[in-house]
C-alpha cells in the first residue's frame, strides 16, 4: 500500500455551518476512488479539502505520511495535481495553446511541448481540432481538450468534478469508455466527484458515499453499490431502480460500440 492522501478528523464549516465532518479518508497510489452523494452533500466541498484548493476548519491533512501546514500549499505540491471540473475552464486561444498550458508555466522546452500536446491529444482523439477556437468547440470535445490539459503535465494525482454531467448521454458514453482507457494505461490515480451511478460503477474501485457531509459508506465499489447500508439505501436505492438488478447486484454497465 502506498498512501498519498489522509484526512484525519476533518471539518470544514461555512456560515457556521458544518459542511463537512470526516474522521478518516484515505487515497492509496493508484487508486480511482469514487465521492457520491446527493445534491450539496459535500462532494464537491471535500474534492477541493483533498486537493488543497480549500483549507479545513480543524482536523490534519496528510501528504505521503507528512501533515501539509495550514495555510496555501506550496507551489510545489500543488503542480502534483491537476483538477477538472464540469464546465471546462479553457483559456483565450487554440486547442493546442489550451492543452500546452501547464508546460509552458512549468517551462518546458518548446520542442518537448509540441511533442506532448501531440501525443494527448491523439490520446484524447482531438488531433483534428488542433488550431481549433476553444469557443467554437462542443461540449464533450471542451471536456477532452479539459482532460488533456490536465492530463499532460503527468498529475500524480488527478482530481475530476462532475466531467461528465454536462454532456449528452452518446457523448458522455464514448468519452468515459476513452478515458477508462487512458487511466488505465497511465496509472494515474484519480479521484472522482459524480452523483452519477453509472459513472461511479463503470469508472471507480473505490467508494465513498457522502450524505450531509458524513462519509456513510466506504469501500470497494462494488461491494458498496451491492451491499448498502442503511444510511447509504435510500439514496443508491433510488438510483438502483433506473439500472438492471437482479438479486441486489449492479450489473456492470455495458458499453454499446
Ligand atoms: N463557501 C460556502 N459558503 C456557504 N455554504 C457553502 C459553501 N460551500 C459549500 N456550501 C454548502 O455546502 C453544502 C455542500 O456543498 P457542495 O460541496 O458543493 O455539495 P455537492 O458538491 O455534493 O453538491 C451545500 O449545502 C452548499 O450550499
Ligand atoms: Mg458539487
Amino acid at each position: 500500500m502506498n498512501l498519498l492522501i489522509e484526512l484525519k478528523n476533518i471539518t470544514y464549516q461555512a456560515n457556521h455551518k458544518n459542511i463537512l465532518s470526516i474522521p478518516n479518508i484515505q487515497l492509496q497510489a493508484g487508486e480511482f476512488l469514487g465521492i457520491m452523494g446527493p445534491n450539496g452533500a459535500g462532494k464537491s466541498t471535500l474534492l477541493k479539502v483533498m486537493a488543497m484548493l480549500d483549507g479545513i476548519s480543524s482536523g490534519e491533512i496528510f501528504y505521503r505520511g507528512q501533515a501539509v501546514p495550514k495555510g496555501t500549499p506550496s507551489l510545489e505540491l500543488r503542480r502534483k495535481f491537476s483538477v477538472a471540473l464540469q464546465q471546462a475552464l479553457l483559456l483565450e486561444g487554440s486547442v493546442f495553446q489550451n492543452i500546452a498550458i501547464g508546460l509552458k508555466l512549468r517551462n518546458v522546452p518548446k520542442a518537448e511541448i509540441k511533442e506532448k500536446v501531440l501525443l494527448w491529444m491523439d490520446q484524447f482523439q482531438i488531433s483534428h481540432l488542433a488550431k481549433k477556437n476553444v469557443h467554437f468547440l462542443s461540449g464533450g470535445e471542451a471536456q477532452r481538450v479539459n482532460l488533456a490539459r490536465a492530463m499532460i503535465v503527468k498529475p500524480e494525482i488527478l482530481f475530476l468534478d462532475e466531467p461528465f454531467s454536462a454532456l449528452d448521454f452518446p457523448t458522455k458514453i464514448k468519452l468515459m469508455d476513452d478515458f477508462k482507457g487512458i487511466i488505465k494505461g497511465s496509472g494515474t490515480t484519480t479521484v472522482f466527484v459524480s452523483h452519477d451511478l453509472m459513472e461511479i460503477n463503470y469508472l471507480t474501485n473505490t467508494l465513498a458515499i457522502i450524505v450531509n457531509g458524513e462519509v456513510k459508506q466506504y469501500g470497494p465499489t462494488q461491494r458498496v453499490l451491492e451491499h448498502p447500508n442503511s444510511a447509504t439505501s435510500p439514496f443508491l436505492n433510488e438510483w438502483k431502480k433506473f439500472y438492471p438488478l437482479s438479486n441486489n447486484t449492479v450489473k456492470p454497465l455495458s458499453i454499446m460500440r
